[in-house]
This record gives structure tokens, sequence and C-alpha cells, in this order.
């Protein structure tokens, strides 16, 4: 049996077509109406946290994260991820969750939020945030939301909506 190799690598522009294909498969046409999605609308994710999971040479996963506030605290939205269902249940999704959990931290933020499935994340280390803490501005299930501290207290005080930044002026990212 040919062994399975397992290589996370940055995004390129080259992988977008392949990535779009995956979110289409994985989550049908109502992905573009989420909450979550629709926050990320016309905010680029931060590219130096977009990943993707190569199997034996061929695309099979992809993570994003986009750069996200409440008040005056600036943290991440974690997602879309995705891994194709073909490989489901090999710990790709977990492999590139704290992947990215490692690199976020490298890059100084202090803290990221998901909306998702609170047994899957708890194993990579997010914790449920308090009902109402953190609020979005549209429908999302409060106890879907799930935050995780990159630094100690980094969530302390920080309550309110979660909006999507403005683009800085000039930046591509
Ligand atoms: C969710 C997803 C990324 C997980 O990827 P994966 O590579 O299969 O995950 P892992 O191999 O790391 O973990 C698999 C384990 O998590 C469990 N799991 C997967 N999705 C889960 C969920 N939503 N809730 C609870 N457990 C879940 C699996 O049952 C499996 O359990 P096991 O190890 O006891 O068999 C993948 O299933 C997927 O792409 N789903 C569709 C898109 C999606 O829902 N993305 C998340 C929201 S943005």
């Amino acid at each position: 049996m040919t062994e399975l190799k397992f290589e996370i690598r940055l995004e390129t522009p080259a992988d977008n077509e392949i990535i779009q294909n995956l979110h289409a498969l994985a989550f049908g046409p109502g992905r573009f109406v989420r909450t979550a999605s629709l926050m990320r609308e016309g905010v680029p994710p931060v590219a130096c946290l977009c990943h993707t999971g190569w199997l034996n040479g061929s695309l099979i996963a992809s993570i994003k994260l986009t750069r996200v506030v409440v008040g005056s605290s600036a943290g991440l939205l974690l997602g879309p991820i995705v891994v194709h269902p073909d490989f489901a249940s090999r710990g790709f999704g977990q492999n590139l969750i704290r992947n990215a959990i490692a690199e976020a931290r490298d890059a100084g933020f202090r803290w990221i939020i998901l909306v998702g499935d609170a047994p899957y994340y708890e194993k990579a280390g997010f914790t449920k945030s308090p009902r109402g803490k953190i609020t979005f501005p549209g429908p999302v299930d409060p106890d879907r939301v799930m935050v995780m501290e990159l630094e100690a207290g980094s969530l302390n005080g920080v309550t309110g909506q979660l909006l999507a930044p403005l683009p800085e002026p000039g930046r591509t990212e």
C-alpha cells in the first residue's frame, strides 16, 4: 500500500480553482449565505495564514483565517477549513488547525474565533465563548462560537460585536 504523505504549504494563486471546488463539494450552494462567510466577503484572508494540504502531490485540503475586530481588540476568524471527503478522518483537519494556530501566534495575533462544532474544535484547544460575550453581525448559534487565546488573557474584557476590519489602504493581503 502507498504511504500517505500529507504536506502543508502556503496557498498560491494557482490553488484557487481547486479550493473553490473543494468548498462547493463540502459546503454546497448555502455556503455563500452563512454569517461567517458573509463577514469574510470583500475582506481578503491573511495571506500568510492561508494554507493548503497536499496528499501525495494533490491538493486535498485548505484553511484560511481572516482579520476581525471586537471593539479595539483585533483577532482572527478561522474558516473555512475543508478536507476532501475521500480523505476525511485521517487527522488532516486537526493537523491544518494546529499549524494555523502556531503560525497565527508566530505572526503576533492574539486570539482566534470560529463558528463550529465544539467536539471537533475542542480537540485543537478551542473553548466555547460565553453566550453573548461576542456576537456576530448575523444569525449564528451562540453555542457554536468557539475561541482561543493565543496570549493569556487576550480575550479578557473583549465583548461586543465581531466585525471585519476595513482593509488598510494599499494592503493586498
Ligand atoms: C470538518 C473537517 C474539516 C474535518 O476534517 P478531517 O480531516 O476529516 O478531520 P480529522 O481527521 O482531523 O478529525 C476527524 C475526527 O473528527 C470528527 N469530526 C469531523 N467533523 C466533526 C464535526 N463537525 N463535529 C464533531 N466531530 C467531527 C470525525 O468524526 C473524526 O472522528 P474520529 O477521529 O473519532 O473518527 C472535514 O470533515 C470537512 O471538510 N467537512 C466539511 C466542511 C466543514 O464542515 N468545515 C468546517 C466548518 S468551516
